[in-house]
């Protein structure tokens, strides 16, 4: 295969690169400062040159990528488990299989899903900034007082409304448990996942929206479920509820919940994702009932290796021209289109 030309977006962890190396293909890492995305022309001359591309989620891989891309091309594995940066009907059009990382990111991102709940509702990152200012006089009675998880002080047992019941979704109730949660959720596409599952009942969005104290989402972003959660929507919370998004940041009307938090509709938000990432919408950040994350969720030392080591695999995968392992799109093999590269 040395023949081969793969070109990696930006740089990925170790593991990943040393498993395209292998093949004696050439591997070309476009942008290896962490900081910067990869310049747009370079990528498009880039891909033109290449036999399949290890795209990250920051990369649009659309028509105009697509024509960019010589004959030559047979894959893009994305390293990541969201694709929505994909335009995968246009990618099956033109005969060119994509991949991306499903399974291996549940634990983590429930995990850290978990994280983002207890920061917001037990205001951690305002306590952390409050030791570390030095306005930590005294003890105090009324001292960055939050919302509790478990029955806690009211006695009450809270709801988990969990939008999107996926992997993620799932791996988020499980871990409720221990909080002794009632468990709402909702997910147009597995209604029979979740009648199935003991932890958690079925809801209507706007039932789960209305009862909820804590709504987490989770579903994947397309036409669906951009903007899911308005102004409505956040008019319908409980104002003691919070609002929790690891997904994609378009699944919520950022501006709309700028003002629902800064105008006390809801309690609080925990946002690891943004509707014009890395920007944020103005005003999110001069608010202190909002925890705002840089998109980690999925961001465990072993688990971004084992994304990557899963591209990676899919990319060989490509110039062997063998179905990839996790193929979005695998109808693409029985086109003329594909079987016109290589
Ligand atoms: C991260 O957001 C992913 O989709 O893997």
């Amino acid at each position: 295969m040395s023949q081969h030309h793969i070109v990696v977006t930006r740089r990925i962890p170790e593991p990943g690169l040393e498993i395209l190396r292998q093949t004696g293909a050439r591997v070309t890492v476009l942008q290896t400062d962490e900081e910067s995305g990869v310049d747009r022309g370079a990528l498009l001359a880039a891909v033109a040159d290449a036999d399949a591309v290890l795209a990250l989620l920051s990369e649009k891989v659309d028509r105009e990528f697509f024509a960019a891309g010589g004959s030559r091309l047979r894959g893009v594995a994305n390293m990541a488990v969201g694709y929505n940066n994909i335009d995968v009907p246009v990618a099956t059009e033109l005969g060119v299989p994509v991949t991306n990382t499903p399974g291996v990111l549940t634990d983590t991102t429930a995990d850290f899903t978990w994280a983002m709940i207890l920061a917001v509702a037990r205001r951690i990152p305002e306590a952390h900034n409050y030791m570390v200012d030095g306005r930590y006089k005294i003890w105090g009675p009324n001292l960055l007082v939050g919302g509790d998880l478990s029955p806690g002080g009211s006695g009450q047992r809270k709801v988990l409304g969990i939008v999107g019941y996926g992997r993620i979704g799932e791996g988020v109730a499980q871990r409720a448990v221990g909080f002794e949660m009632d468990i709402l959720a909702h997910d147009p596409y597995n209604k029979e996942g979740i009648d199935k599952d003991d932890r958690v009942q079925w809801a209507e969005l706007d039932e789960l929206i209305a009862k909820s104290d804590f709504v987490t989402l989770h579903p994947p972003l397309n036409a669906e479920t951009h903007h899911m959660i308005s102004e409505a929507e956040l008019r319908a919370m409980k104002s003691t509820a919070y609002l929790i998004n690891a997904a994609r940041g378009p699944v919520v009307d950022e501006k709309a919940l700028v003002v629902a938090l800064r105008e006390r509709w809801i309690a609080g938000a925990a946002l690891d994702v943004y509707e014009d990432e890395p920007a944020m919408a103005p005003g999110l950040a001069e608010l202190d009932n909002a925890v705002l994350l840089p998109h980690i969720a999925s961001a465990s030392i072993d688990t971004r290796a084992k994304m990557a080591t899963m591209a990676a695999v899919n990319t060989v995968a490509f110039l062997r021209g063998e179905p990839a392992p996790n193929v979005l799109n695998p109808e693409v093999y029985d086109t003329d289109a594909y079987r016109a590269r290589g």
